[in-house]
């Protein structure tokens, strides 16, 4: 065969691999609304950028002849390529191959980018559509599954891992982009669960649609498995790339500086007039966020789960931080189980990858009552206050309005090694609440009152007197200052400026007992 001849022969063979599963299943696959593995690696990835790894391999099985079904690059496309001028590595799951399920060597694919993600400190990015563990394979493409997973959790920390859901996701699969950082699923086109409708049926006679168990809507509300939902892909593709513009490629850097034009000195008259003179009334965290941060640009995570906290990516002189904020809209911003967990979380992600925390506080406390003290409050709150206590990236927090219990330690306080504490002049910061500490303090003196609801009104303006102020705090030192609201964002970019250089660290141990 001459050098031409062989050149035609890669040429065909190439062809080949990227017609997938063949052109019948890339129009049924069209047909759902879906693009195929390879539509989406172009659509996510800069234009021409894609380098394709491990297109001619092909699986080894035999079993019910399915040495019959064999297809060049097997049921996953896998390569590097750059978001933004960035590298990344992606898999993009072909479910036009046997369904995309997985077994030997589409998981040694995945694998092998992962292994290099790592090694060259770039992020790993799946784009996931799967039938799940190829049942051809029997036991083997479980070992391959957990393969994968030894990876992510491996990678965890190192490099960020991002998963789209783009399809189904069923059984033990689920778990791969559960290890990840960050998941974004699609509205009607992506599922998540352990079991299906049926099995569900089955076991627990209950009846479920597919969304309604594992849609992005259920996974982006009640469980919280899901962090963005896009209407559709290309929706999802572009939210990813957005999200990556945010991180560092590795741990071992600084996320990137984009040049945001926004003036660090800018002052926010309007921030004077958010918080309601009403200590009762609430106000929406979101526009004291928007504010302050660089042109008013936030990229919400959990969005639509625990509302009553907020966390999310912004700039700061295009610097990127992280945002934890109360939001007194939603539960009076009290700290349940679940916004606990999700504010961990997020405080735990930014401090794998040197993101600065900003954190706005309002906080009643955390939420009494039976229920959440039966599903472990008291558990789950501390996931919260471990996560800032041991998070050493500059921890920046202004105190916009309460400060109350508990939950005044937890938010990034001064003794917990926040670096830069200050409170607006509307800050009420105390054990609790005027009316019921006057209650518990006051029980006696005010039953023996001739006229025991004037006594109570008097000593609730007493104590409002004497703790509903940032005063106490700052006379101690536990804040840094008091600050006009107004200058909030220039005070926050000189303190970023000024923590940049941090070195802090935490004792030498081989992991810490976090409470999970
Ligand atoms: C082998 C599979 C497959 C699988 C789908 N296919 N799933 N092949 N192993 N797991 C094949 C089908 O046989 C079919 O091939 C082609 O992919 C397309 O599938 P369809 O069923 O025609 O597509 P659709 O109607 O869109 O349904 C998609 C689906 C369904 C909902 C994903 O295929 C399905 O329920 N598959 C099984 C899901 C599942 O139970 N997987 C195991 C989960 S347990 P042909 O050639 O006939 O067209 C698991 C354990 C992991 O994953 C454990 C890790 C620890």
């Amino acid at each position: 065969m001459d050098t031409k001849a062989k050149k035609e022969m890669l040429e065909k063979l190439r062809g080949e691999a990227l017609l997938g599963g063949g052109q019948d299943r890339i129009d049924a696959q069209h047909a759902k609304g879906k693009m195929t593995a390879r539509e989406r690696v172009e659509a996510f990835l800069d234009k021409g950028s894609f380098r394709e790894l491990d297109a001619f391999v092909a699986h080894r099985t035999h079993d019910f002849q399915m040495d019959r079904k064999t297809f060049l690059g097997d049921s996953v496309v896998t390569g590097w390529g750059q978001v933004e001028g960035r590298p990344v590595y992606v898999f993009s799951q072909d479910f036009t191959v046997l369904g995309g399920s997985l077994g030997e060597v589409h998981a040694e694919k995945i694998c092998k980018v992962m292994d290099l993600a790592v090694k060259n400190g770039v992020p790993v990015v799946g784009l996931n559509d799967s039938g799940g563990a190829r049942i051809q394979e029997g036991v083997v493409s479980l070992g391959a599954y957990a393969d994968i997973f030894l990876r992510n959790t491996l990678a965890s920390g190192v490099v960020p891992q991002i998963s789209a859901i783009l399809g189904p996701c069923a059984g033990g699969a689920v778990y791969s982009p559960a290890l990840t950082d960050f998941i974004m699923m699609v509205k009607k086109t992506s599922h998540m669960f352990i079991t299906g409708p049926d099995v569900v049926k089955t076991v627990t006679h209950e009846d479920v649609s597919m969304d309604d168990l594992g849609g992005a809507g259920i996974h982006a509300s009640k469980s919280g498995v899901a962090h963005f939902v896009a209407e559709d892909e290309k929706d999802a593709l572009a939210g990813l790339r957005n999200l990556l513009s945010y991180l560092p490629s590795n741990n071992m850097e600084d996320p990137p500086r984009v040049e945001t034009g926004d003036d660090p000195a800018r002052r926010e008259e309007a921030l004077d007039a958010i918080v309601p003179d009403d200590p009762r009334k609430a106000y929406d965290m979101h526009e004291v966020i928007g504010h302050v941060v660089d042109n008013g640009e936030f990229l919400e995570v959990h969005a639509a789960f625990a509302g009553n906290i907020i966390v999310g990516f912004a700039r700061m002189d295009g610097h990127t931080v992280g945002i934890v904020a109360n939001q007194p809209m939603v539960l009076a911003g009290v700290l349940d189980i679940d916004a606990s967990v999700k504010g961990a979380r997020f405080v735990r992600f930014c401090d794998a990858f040197n993101i600065p925390i900003i954190t706005f506080e309002d906080v009643p406390g955390f939420m009494p009552g039976v229920d959440q003290e039966h599903r472990g409050i008291i558990l789950h709150g501390a996931k919260l206050l471990y996560a800032y206590c041991e998070a050493t990236v500059p921890k920046l927090t202004v105190i916009t309005r309460k400060a109350y219990g508990g939950a005044y330690d937890v938010m990034s306080s001064k003794h917990i090694r926040g670096d830069y504490n200050v409170s607006w002049p509307t800050g009420e910061i105390a054990v609790m609440g005027p009316d019921g500490a006057v209650n518990i303090i006051f029980r006696k003196e005010i039953a023996e009152a001739a006229d025991p609801a004037a006594r109570r009104a008097e000593l609730i303006e007493l104590y409002k007197d004497k703790f509903a102020n940032p005063f106490v705090a700052a006379g101690r030192g536990y804040l840094d200052d008091v600050i006009d609201p107004a200058d909030t964002r220039a005070r926050l970019i000189e303190a970023l400026r000024i923590t940049r250089n941090k070195r802090d660290s935490n004792p030498p141990r081989k992991h810490s007992t976090m409470p999970l």
